[in-house]
């Protein structure tokens, strides 16, 4: 509910760069207006070098929040007040608040991913995982994924191998979990890995709109039928990496469901409200398919 001169209103923003692929401000605007509550929530595209500056804004403005998206969930850290534990173990903010002048990071990812993965629990347990990508979705994925669903394995695939080094030893260390292997984003190895994974994750923005008709690698018989492949990309809905699993008889999931959940979380967490979780959804499918 906005007075007619936004005297009351409250902004929460976004930061990322790019960020014309978002539909964060549709969900939190529609929620916020569903909700009658007087909140604004737009999007800034910040660069690297901008993000100090960007968030003295944030204090000096009094905005109530921000979403963090990439590139900077992880770069963001250093400028930030305060950190919640589960954001503290995973090295990634995507939800900032400002409470009186200090901000403080969380991971509502986890929540997302939660959301979303809980139903496949029982196949997820005591199973090989990997997990391409080792940005913030990334160590998101690899910390929800030891802390609630126990996986056998985890497989870091990456482009730059070093990366996927780097994020084992550091999740090796936090959660003293050591069944970790990297792979390369090449073949053999990554068909090899892609065989023998029960689940399977892209947490690369390799497919998202605009660029639909690429994928993070070749894929042709890739996948098996007793495999489920998450594709934490929200639009398109169905990402070529996806299509290309459903054809070779996998079981598929998409980032809509962990799109809307965590930012349920992030809703919560600046206006003390539940987002309209069901009317969002249906309302978000309709405009990325439409
Ligand atoms: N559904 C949701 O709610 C949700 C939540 C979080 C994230 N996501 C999605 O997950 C994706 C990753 O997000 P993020 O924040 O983790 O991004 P990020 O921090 O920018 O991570 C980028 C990762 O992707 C790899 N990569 C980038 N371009 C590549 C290319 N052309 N070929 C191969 N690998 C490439 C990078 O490899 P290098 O290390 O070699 O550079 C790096 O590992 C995005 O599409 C984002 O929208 C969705």
């Amino acid at each position: 509910m906005q007075n007619s001169f936004y005297v009351n209103t409250k902004l929460i923003g976004l930061i990322g760069h790019p960020i014309k692929q978002s539909y964060s401000p549709f969900i939190h605007n529609v929620a916020a207006q569903l909700k009658n509550i007087d909140f604004i929530y737009l999007p800034f595209d910040v660069v690297s070098d901008d993000l100090e500056n960007a968030l003295k804004g944030v204090v000096a403005l009094g905005i109530r929040g921000l979403n963090v998206t990439i590139p900077h969930k992880e770069k963001i850290i250093k400028y930030l007040d305060e950190l919640s534990e589960d954001a503290a173990m995973i090295g990634a903010v995507n939800t900032i608040v400002n409470e009186h002048g200090k901000l403080k990071g969380y991971n509502t990812d986890i929540n997302g991913l939660l959301e979303s993965l809980t139903e496949f629990k029982d196949f997820i347990t005591g199973s090989k995982v990997c997990v391409i990508g080792t940005g913030g979705g990334a160590r998101a994925v690899i910390y929800t994924l030891i802390r609630y669903f126990k996986p056998e394995q985890i497989t870091i695939i990456n482009r730059t191998i070093q990366r996927a080094d780097t994020l084992h030893s550091y999740f090796s260390e936090k959660m003293r979990f050591d069944n970790f292997k990297t792979a390369d984003l090449f073949p053999p190895d990554l068909i090899e890995t892609f065989h023998s994974s029960e689940l399977i994750v892209n947490s690369t923005p390799v497919g998202m709109f605009p660029d639909v008709d690429d994928s993070p690698t070749d894929l042709t018989e890739s996948f098996h039928k007793d495999q489920l492949v998450f594709d934490m990309i929200y639009n398109p809905t169905e990402t070529k990496l996806l299509n290309l699993a459903k054809q070779q008889g996998a079981a598929t999931l998409g980032g809509l469901k962990m799109l809307v959940y965590q930012a349920a979380k992030s809703f919560e967490l600046w206006t003390g409200e539940e987002l309209p979780v069901e009317n969002l959804s249906d309302s978000l499918e309709l405009m990325i398919t439409s």
